[in-house]
């Protein structure tokens, strides 16, 4: 994370909100700014989310009464008013009042004013534990996509010599018993470079970066879905007229919502059948969030809401790498071009899923 240089305000008895600290206020991170005598000066709207406290209360009380280690805040401090370290990371439990303790991945940062020498940031575990799978996720998946394609190019070209060798010897032979031996390797030839070809894909055309409205994109999907499910599928929009145009390639982005809301179409195939089949598309403005290890002020949180059977549950871990289907006839590479688009805009997807709901959520970086 980028640090912002505090300026130190003038003494005052009752801590006032420093103009110097407004850039913090967009963070998703809870950051607490402690003075020399160990009492919070400043703090952000993301940590009095967390402490479930108003600043109100919070701004002028001991920093350490806010710990269950109250010892930890006080080492720290007087460690950075000597400048013995520059930023330090560790876990702490903080004490909300009105509800159990969290578990916390305090960085502290020493900022060398005499004023205001501590500036803590706080993450919950868990939304670190999930940053950091989502990052894992995103390596993973880029790393295998490249190995498929890699995989797929080599496989290619000999496949070529064995499908034309086959139909040599195919008219070499006499009988028809003979000639079905030649035909299972041609046919399987055939659809091995089916799914090669899926697996490279159409050459790429070159990204084209404009401002667009999420909602046209919306539309031209579920114009293709419905057109593809005229009988039986109801197609819920709940759009937020309020969402900001965003930067980010068109047809990208129109791909990448087809694969999601063509899967939810495909998964509700029985419920089209019984009659009860609910698919929502959904455009919402997100928090502050971090998307791709980013901090992003302004975000927007597309979903598609489906009332389906859910992802099975042994492909769930697995779902958005290559070739992973739990569809008859599935190439499985829906999800994992779905996913490399939106990191290519900058986002993030993932999902939700239980029997009767599954919840895909993408999000975009809007400023
Ligand atoms: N909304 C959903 N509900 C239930 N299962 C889903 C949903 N979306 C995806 N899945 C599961 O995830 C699997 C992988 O999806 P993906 O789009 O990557 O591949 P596919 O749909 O099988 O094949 P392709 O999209 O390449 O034609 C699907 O086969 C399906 O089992
Ligand atoms: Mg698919």
């Amino acid at each position: 994370m980028k640090r912002a240089v505090a300026r130190a305000s003038p003494a005052q008895d009752a801590p006032a909100p420093a103009p110097a600290y407004v850039g913090l206020e967009l963070l998703s991170t809870a950051v607490l700014v402690v003075d020399a005598a160990g009492r919070v000066r400043w703090l952000n709207q993301s940590a009095e989310a967390m402490l479930d406290l108003s600043r109100r209360i919070v701004l002028g009380q001991l920093a350490r009464g806010l710990f269950v280690d109250t010892s930890a805040v006080d080492r720290l401090l007087d460690e950075a008013q000597v400048g013995s370290f520059t930023a330090r990371q560790l876990a702490m439990l903080l004490r909300r009042p009105l509800r159990p303790p969290l578990q916390v991945q305090a960085i502290a940062t020493a900022l060398y004013q005499d004023e205001t020498p501590l500036l803590l940031e706080l993450l919950p575990i868990e939304q670190q534990l999930r940053a950091t799978r989502e990052e894992r996720q995103h390596d993973l998946s880029e790393a295998s996509r490249r190995l498929m394609r890699n995989l797929a190019h080599e496989i290619k070209n000999p496949l070529g010599g064995i499908r034309g060798a086959a139909q040599l010897l195919q008219t070499e032979l006499r009988t028809p018993e003979e000639r079905e031996y030649t035909s299972v390797i041609i046919s399987e030839a055939d659809r091995l470079q089916a799914l090669v070809d899926s697996v490279l894909g159409p050459p790429r055309a070159p990204r084209v970066i404009v401002d667009l409205n999420i909602h046209e994109v919306c539309e031209r999907v579920r114009a293709v879905i419905q057109a593809e499910y005229p009988n039986g599928l109801l197609i819920d929009r709940d759009y937020d007229a309020s969402v900001p145009d965003l930067r980010a390639d068109r047809e990208q982005l129109i791909q990448a919502l087809l694969n999601v809301v063509r899967n939810a179409a495909q998964a509700l195939q029985p419920r089209i059948e019984a009659g009860d089949a609910r698919l929502q598309i959904r455009t919402r403005i997100s928090q502050p969030i971090a998307l791709l290890g980013r901090p992003c002020r302004l975000a927007l949180d597309l979903r598609v809401i489906d009332n389906g059977p859910g992802i099975p549950e042994e492909l769930r871990e697995r779902v958005f790498d290559p070739l992973v289907s739990g569809r008859e006839g599935g190439s499985g590479l829906g999800l994992s071009l779905a996913q490399e688009l939106i990191h290519q805009n900058g986002g993030t997807i993932d999902f939700e899923s239980v029997p009767g709901r599954t919840d895909f959520r993408i999000l975009l970086p809007l400023r």
